[in-house]
């Protein structure tokens, strides 16, 4: 069982790096092979609009042409069982990193025919398990500020084209270590700090029961 799990956050060690890591130790407590990747760490752009993956000749090809250093991720990606990305919210959408990675990942898989019942044919012919862990600054109760839909939508796509993909929302994460040296009166820090104690470790753990669920 081969299991990728992909920090979409600039942070390495902040909260959707650790969750993600949950979602390693979770894997690996059921002997899965795992390989993590700080997506922010490669040289990428989103999909170049080459279409040299949709040529007919390539029909039967789900791997991006374009030579960045995303190349070798995505092509383990799809040699993997299961794919697991991790994105913070940046303004109600995932990071510009995550969605790079997905518009790569997602349109050199698919295409543009129909089968008899409307649905695009993806080039994936094996089921590959997909998640993707959301971490927010806003509470569960003011998530509508996020758009559930706007979250949806590459959940949608990669369910399409993979299979089934799960979501997990970490909500009220603590975006700092002190509080008081930025410009805010928007966030209680004791309500942070409380959260981040109490929330935040029960995250960790839905986290790692993701992995070891994605890879049994
Ligand atoms: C540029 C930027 C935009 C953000 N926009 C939102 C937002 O729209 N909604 C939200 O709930 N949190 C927002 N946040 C907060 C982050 O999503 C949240 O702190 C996240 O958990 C950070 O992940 P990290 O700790 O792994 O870096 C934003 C943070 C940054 C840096």
């Amino acid at each position: 069982m081969k299991v990728i799990v992909l920090n979409a956050s600039p942070r390495k060690r902040a909260n959707t790096a650790k969750l993600c890591k949950s979602v390693v130790e979770g894997a690996e407590s059921e002997s899965a092979e795992v390989e993590y990747f700080d997506l922010y760490s490669y040289d990428f752009k989103g999909c170049m609009s080459c279409f040299a993956c949709h040529l007919k000749k390539n029909s039967e090809n789900p791997l991006c042409f374009w030579r960045d250093e995303l190349k070798e991720i995505l092509k383990k990606c799809l040699k993997a069982d299961a794919i697991v990305i991790g994105t913070p919210i940046y303004y109600g959408s995932i990071t510009s990193y995550a969605q790079a990675f997905l518009e790569k990942l997602l349109f050199a898989a698919d295409t543009y025919v129909l089968d008899e019942d409307g649905n695009r044919v993806s080039k994936i012919k094996k089921e590959i398990k997909t998640a993707i862990i959301y971490t927010m600054n806003v509470t569960e109760e003011m998530s509508h500020f996020n758009g559930e839909d706007q979250l949806a939508i590459m959940r949608g796509y990669l369910t399409n084209i993979f299979g089934e993909c799960e979501a997990l929302y970490a909500y009220d994460t603590k975006q700092f270590k002190q509080y008081s040296p930025y410009l805010n009166n928007m966030f209680d820090p004791e309500l942070k700090q409380k959260s981040n104690e109490t929330q935040f470790p029960k995250d960790l753990k839905k986290a790692y029961e993701l992995g070891k669920r994605l890879a049994k």
